[in-house]
């Protein structure tokens, strides 16, 4: 027989106060007092269900029918919609069919030549900038996403979107970040109305524009192409656009505009994030910095980053995958009961919010030894796929499309930066950190860059 989730003994109220105010430490309290889960009483709505047990969190994750996906409600509806990171059933299964060879193979190797060009072009720009001065600065969070919203654009929608543009959308993600913020509207009662701030609605307008206006060139690039051409982009808007005739696919209105406008979002603002938090831990520990431009040196040397250097880069991968389980960009998977299920032994009720964090267990030492500390060197023995506490991109079939692009390109992008400069932040860069869907930075994190002799 199933039984209840234990309930931590305060109040209710008091819950959601601490869950809306502060939820990292409200999270983290939940994962050193409850071995497996708590179910978190919520005033006026359905209880919020922490999941502290991989073991639990990954047979969650296998059922998608019992544990779905959260509607997108209130101000979240402008921007997502029914794209691949919200949809569900028959939808998610046709457009995942559709796009999943745009992740695959040869693509994974465009990707990480583009992050390589680009990478480089970056650091050229640096270079100039710098010309013959000691040091400059820069909000290292709006390069990194200038760089992977750049990169993104130009594998998955055909198209760099420049410079300009790329800087524009950083501005676009900044407001949507505060929109999102957890606060106290995570917990009040739904009856209560949110209200959308008019900055964001013009930051959504930007967005589905954009999308809009992508769509629209590549449409027209495809139509004066020879059908029979055999060079034709292999893209992921060129699939979802060649599959609109398919007799066998059937797309809601605007489906084509919201899978851009999610892919603008979930294929770069992750790894933009990844690359800002992991030069942070590189700033903190210069020793595994120097390792990190050692290997840079003996890898890449003058040549320009590409697919064929990704595999060497090995201790460059580990660096990475240590600083995805100190700083998950995607610190949480978030789903609610379709109805009432069980999870192991307990009985979680219809309704119930899920929230499955991987910022806790990832920290948590039943799982990892000494886990506040940035130790590359953990992973040395053993593989991300074998330790069930480790889940930054996820699992189930919901899980991350884009791991092969981050992994591959993330290793490039930092040994290239690394191997040309030192980028210094605060020692409390790392400190002043927001509960979005994502895990975002509070403000500018500003870097001081520094060229390497
Ligand atoms: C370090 C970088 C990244 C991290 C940490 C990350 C993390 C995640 C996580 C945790 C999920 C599961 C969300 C859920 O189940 O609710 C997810 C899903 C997804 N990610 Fe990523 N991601 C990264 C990079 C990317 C990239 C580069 C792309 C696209 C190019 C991408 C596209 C997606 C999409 C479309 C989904 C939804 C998949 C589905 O439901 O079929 N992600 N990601």
């Amino acid at each position: 027989m199933a039984r209840d989730l234990p309930n931590p003994p305060e109040s209710g109220l008091l819950n959601a106060l601490r869950f809306g105010d502060d939820t990292f430490r409200f999270i983290e309290t939940m994962q050193s007092r409850f071995d497996d889960a708590a179910a978190v009483p919520i005033p006026g709505r359905a209880p919020l269900v922490v999941v502290t047990n991989p073991e639990l969190v990954h047979d969650a994750l296998s059922r998608p029918a019992e544990f779905s996906r959260v509607p997108a409600s209130g101000p979240a509806a402008l921007i997502a919609t029914q794209g691949l990171v919200q949809s569900e059933g028959g939808l998610w299964e046709q457009q995942r069919g559709i796009m999943g060879p745009a992740f695959m193979g040869p693509q994974v190797k465009a990707y990480a030549n583009t992050v390589g060009r680009r990478v480089e072009t970056l650091v050229e720009e640096w270079s100039t900038e710098l010309g013959s001065a000691e040091s400059l600065s820069r909000n290292l969070h709006g390069e990194m996403t200038a760089l992977t919203v750049r990169v993104a654009s130009e594998i998955l929608l055909g198209e760099d979107i420049g410079k300009q543009r790329a800087e524009e959308f950083h501005g676009w993600m900044q407001t949507a970040g505060d929109e999102f913020e957890f606060g106290l509207d995570a917990v009040t009662p739904e009856w209560v109305p949110t209200r959308t701030d008019p900055e964001f609605k013009k930051a959504a307008e930007g967005i589905l524009g954009l999308a809009e206006e992508l769509i629209e060139r590549r449409r027209a690039d495809l139509a004066a192409r020879d059908p029979d051409d055999t060079e034709r982009p292999k893209d992921m808007l060129t699939m979802l656009l060649l599959a609109e005739d398919k007799p066998d696919v059937e797309y809601p209105d605007n489906q084509i505009r919201d899978e851009v406008s999610t892919f603008l979002i979930a294929g770069h603002e992750t790894t933009a994030l990844s690359l800002t938090y992991t030069q942070c831990l590189l700033s903190q520990h210069p020793e595994i910095r120097e390792q990190v431009r050692q290997e840079a040196n003996e890898v890449i040397g003058d040549e320009t980053p590409s697919y064929d250097h990704v595999s060497d880069l090995e201790y460059t991968g580990r660096v990475f995958q240590e600083a995805l389980r100190l700083y998950p960009a995607a610190w949480a998977v978030f789903r609610q009961a379709s109805a009432d299920v069980r999870l192991g032994e307990y009985r979680v009720p219809e309704g119930a919010a899920i929230i499955m964090p991987q910022w806790s267990i990832h920290r948590d030492p039943r799982y990892f030894e000494n886990p506040e500390q940035f130790d590359p060197d953990r992973w040395l023995d053993r593989s991300p796929q074998e330790v069930e506490a480790y889940f930054p991109f996820s699992s189930g079939p919901h899980a991350c499309i884009g791991r092969q692009f981050s992994i591959t390109g993330a290793r490039l992008a930092l040994a290239t930066i690394v191997r040309n400069f030192d980028v210094d932040v605060a020692e409390d860069a790392l400190d002043d950190l927001r509960a979005t869907p994502t895990l975002r930075p509070g403000g500018s994190v500003d870097a001081t860059i520094r060229p390497v002799d």
